[in-house]
């Protein structure tokens, strides 16, 4: 059997971990919202219309802060739509997907269903259509608590106390010649850092994202974020990045490496930030949000045959297979790795929309591969990320040369004296015995080892049958302050020790 090794001591570390890197996103678009959060003639809707079962589900993914409304669906938003009496509310052409918006969810239906799942939300202002005038509003209306025209009127619509919401968004994409409203960098640079200006004389307490680049293989990478990180340094906190792949052409072993672009984006978007920071000789530093990721290819075909202008179509409904849930893996376990500057990191979808999640209108509610690992990092990967110091057999792909086999990295929680080591194993045809020298923590023993494995890789979840599910018989021992474990082939691993008691 190949063999890995790796060093995990709790003196080698990275970072504390923010636990906004376990965020997520929810679009009005497809059934993301309406069939997914909301639909008020289900059997499991709760009085306001929110579905039950898939509150229990976002429950168990536990995440800490949900993205909304969008997505692309921002750029041509107005929010003022989707505020009081829902029957005086306005259909809308949505131009971003097409369809037809009812409004009939809105900033505080969502802010609602955000508490009932335990989240934050970061909001996003459009900045497509719209500007300063309407993020000025807007922010009025959500976080300044009364006495003006904006804010008494979200009293009138019974929210008596501001939602205090602290994140927001600076637009979405704007580097994307398909978004509504699309800017060059010098254009956005300067309207991201009047827009943010003026949202912080109304509210000085928030956070601010800038759009960086829709992808890394945008041309206009990474030139986007210096132009505008000179125009808005001073005056934002994030810079936001966007990455979704596929594996359209079958190639595995390939697909599985990917993450490894994914590592090389976020430290470009470092040194672009830090190359600002140095040029303007400032002591901030800007951290990362990478706002929408995932897996995202399977439903394209599907979405071009889609009729346009109707309400909640099945839009972006991937079906994921076992290996797509193995690249979620090695995806989460990069911002472990990158914990230091990534701060938030939202999975894009939550609910239907290229989602961990899946629902039938009117029926079940499921979980999809990929919920796995992202439930898995959500509950065992907070704390302190480790240095990762791995040393594994390795492979060379299309677009990728000396790929390790074993992608791992160990988080450790010193309130629970808690460590988990987080791995995949992307040998394809043989298992990978993974040595790991735990000695600096004494005591302690493995409590479980849980593993996702499936001799199909492609196989999938459906509502009627769930063939992809971790079990926790992994087979690993600790002897002399070493884990032994065994990675089966083509596999997700989390090794979690504990103190002895
Ligand atoms: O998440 C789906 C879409 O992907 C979002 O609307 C957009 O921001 C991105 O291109």
């Amino acid at each position: 059997m190949e063999k890995a090794k790796m060093i995990v001591d709790k003196d080698f570390r990275v970072s504390e971990i923010d636990e906004r890197i376990y965020g997520s996103f929810i679009e009005h678009l497809g059934r993301a919202v309406y069939g997914g959060v909301y639909e008020p003639d289900h059997p499991e809707a709760d009085e306001q219309g929110f579905r039950k079962d898939v509150i229990n589900l976002v429950k168990e993914l536990n995440v800490p802060i949900v993205r909304y409304p969008g997505g692309n669906m921002v750029s041509a938003y107005n929010w003022e739509d989707g505020i009081g009496p829902k029957e005086e509310r306005p259909r809308r052409l949505e131009l971003a997907w097409r369809t037809i918006e009812t409004n009939e969810v809105g900033t505080n239906e969502f802010m609602d269903w955000a508490k009932l799942v335990n989240s934050e939300v970061m909001m996003a202002v459009n900045l497509g259509t719209r500007g300063i005038d309407a993020a000025r509003n807007f922010i009025e209306y959500c976080n300044h608590p009364g006495g003006t025209y904006y804010s008494d009127l979200r009293r009138k619509h019974g929210y008596e106390k501001p939602h205090q919401i602290k994140t927001w968004c600076l637009g979405n994409e704007m580097d994307g010649p398909w978004q509504v409203g699309h800017k060059t960098a010098e254009e956005y640079g300067r309207l991201a850092l009047e827009t943010a200006k003026v949202m912080r004389l109304v509210d000085p307490t928030i956070e601010l994202v800038a759009c960086g680049s829709s992808h890394s293989g945008m041309p206009t990478f990474p030139q986007y974020e210096a132009t505008t990180l000179e125009h808005t340094y001073d005056a934002i906190d994030y810079i936001s990045l966007h990455q979704y792949y596929g594996n359209a052409s079958n190639d595995t072993a390939n697909y599985l490496a990917k993450s490894m672009d994914m590592e090389h984006f976020i430290k470009t978007i470092i040194s672009t930030c830090d190359y600002i920071k140095a040029k303007k000789r400032s002591k901030k530093t800007i951290n990362l949000s990478f706002d929408e990721w995932n897996v995202w290819y399977h439903s394209n075909q599907q979405d071009r045959e889609l009729e346009p202008w109707t309400i909640a179509p099945p839009q972006l409904e991937d079906v994921y297979n076992f290996e797509d849930a193995l690249l979620v893996g090695s995806m989460l376990m990069t911002f472990l790795r990158n914990s230091d500057r990534v701060k938030i990191a939202c999975m894009a979808q939550l609910v239907n929309v290229i989602a961990p999640i899946m629902t039938e209108n009117g029926g079940k509610a499921w979980k999809q591969t990929i919920f796995y690992p992202y439930a898995h990092v959500s509950a065992f990967g907070r704390g302190v990320a480790l240095a990762p110091v791995v040393s594994s057999p390795k492979y060379d792909s299309k677009d990728f040369t000396d790929v390790p086999y074993v992608d791992s990295v160990a988080v450790y929680n010193e309130e629970q004296e808690a460590v988990t080591i987080f791995a995949v194993n992307r040998y394809l045809e043989q298992p990978i015995e993974l040595n790991a020298d735990v000695r600096s923590f004494e005591d302690y023993e493995i409590l479980e080892h849980i593993v996702l494995e499936n001799d199909d890789l492609k196989a999938v979840n459906t509502a009627t049958s769930q063939k992809v599910q971790p079990h926790s018989y992994g087979v690993s021992a600790l002897r002399n302050g070493f884990v032994e474990a065994k990675l089966s082939k083509a596999s997700w691993n989390v090794i979690r020790l504990g103190k002895k008691r």
